[in-house]
């Protein structure tokens, strides 16, 4: 049986700056418990920009990262002595914050000697359900979020399967794009969500984007592109209504018949060790997403499961959880591991079947 292990994760990928410790019970059913999770957003500061500026995030990080840090360690009352481990997110992301959350994650690890493990913070997405919920592996999970829309067979570390990916957008940023047509604030989605719920689903006619279509991959351009025609010239606040709640459904829709399908895959694989659909990303906030997706789990007699929603969205409780089982698994990095800007989830799939170009265009995830 393995001693428990308590780990200091690390979170700088994108807009939020954030730390956490996690202790990993002994035995392998043993579910962690989050001694402390803090979190600084630098939302504001982005706001008048409507999305992130790399430049004033990683500048943001460097500020406060001791800070977040110092609290995180002295919320959870454990001392360095009684860490485990430091993991940071090490990619993907963007690289000037990447980069500092790991650098102050190596500089904890050679101050302490502690062992440094180095997450994908899409691993930490697909491990992020079994923080609160009872998730064995393996599962299906959709990864729905600003910066992801991913369809995964999750195994364990390191054994996440990619059945689907998005040919263009993000679910969520779709969402903010169409709510900024709609002349609605950032981020949009929430803003959107609110303004459907007084709105007619039916009224607006939108494409279904892939219906029918072979495969697990997302496409939300199309919509976009039909919700902007629709926007332009509307001022009645009820057709606004309206057209922000066809939307919604349109998105809630197409995220549910493509999980359908990844479902039928991912029962091939694994059949009924496998009967279990778990969501992450803040998409997964918005109520008709989760109702869609309660609807298809349990259409296919899968559970459905979602954390409460501080851990579907960006956090360090999911980045020291992956680490935690890494570190159960012997798996460290040498302290003079890369940041990487890009660094997909499941390498073979995105080599084997690449769905964007590599380059600087190329996907994040
Ligand atoms: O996971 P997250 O906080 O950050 C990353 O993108 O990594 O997700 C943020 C995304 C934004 O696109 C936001 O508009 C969307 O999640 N979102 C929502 C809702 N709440 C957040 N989309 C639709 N309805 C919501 N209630
Ligand atoms: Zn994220």
């Amino acid at each position: 049986m393995q001693p428990p292990l308590t780990v200091l994760g690390i979170e700088t990928s994108c807009d939020e700056t954030a730390a956490a410790v996690v202790r990993l019970g002994a035995g392998t059913d043993a579910r962690p418990e989050v001694l402390s999770s803090v979190i600084a957003t630098q939302f504001e500061r982005h706001r008048p920009y409507g999305g992130v500026v790399p430049e004033i995030a990683a500048r943001a990080h460097a500020e406060v990262i001791d800070t977040v840090i110092r609290a995180a360690m002295d919320e959870s009352g454990v001392g360095f002595g009684g860490l485990g481990g430091v993991a940071a997110t090490a990619g993907p992301g963007l690289i000037g914050g990447v980069m500092v959350g790991l650098a102050a994650g190596k500089a904890v690890a050679l101050a302490r000697n502690l062992p440094l493990i180095a997450v994908n913070h899409l691993e930490g997405h697909a491990l992020s359900p079994r923080l609160t919920e009872d998730a064995p592996y393996p599962y299906l999970l959709l990864l729905v979020s600003g910066g992801h829309c991913q369809l995964l067979s999750v195994e364990g570390v390191g054994r996440c399967t990619r059945l689907g990916t998005t040919i263009d957008d993000a679910a969520g940023e779709a969402f903010d794009k169409i709510a900024m047509t709609l002349g609605l604030g950032y981020p949009g989605g929430p803003a959107l969500e609110r303004l459907a719920a007084t709105g007619d689903p039916t009224r607006f006619a939108l494409p279904r984007m892939l219906l029918g279509r072979a495969g697990c991959d997302f496409s939300f351009s199309g919509l976009k592109t039909a919700a902007a025609r629709q926007a332009a010239g509307l001022t009645d606040d009820g057709a606004r209504a309206d057209l922000a709640a066809s939307v919604q459904q349109a998105i809630a829709r197409q995220l549910a018949e493509r999980t359908a399908r990844a479902i039928t895959l991912h029962l091939q694989r694994f059949g009924d060790a496998g009967r279990v659909l778990a969501v992450a990303g803040g998409v997964a906030a918005n109520g008709a997403v989760r109702a869609a997706l309660a609807a298809t789990a349990s259409a296919h007699d899968f559970r459905f499961v979602a954390p409460p929603l501080k851990y579907c969205t960006d956090n360090a409780a999911m980045i020291a959880l992956a680490g935690a089982e890494r570190l159960q698994l012997g798996l460290t990095d040498p302290l003079d591991v890369a940041a990487r800007p890009r660094w997909p989830l499941d390498e073979a799939t995105a080599l084997s079947a690449p769905v964007h170009a590599p380059g600087r265009k190329g996907a994040k995830a």
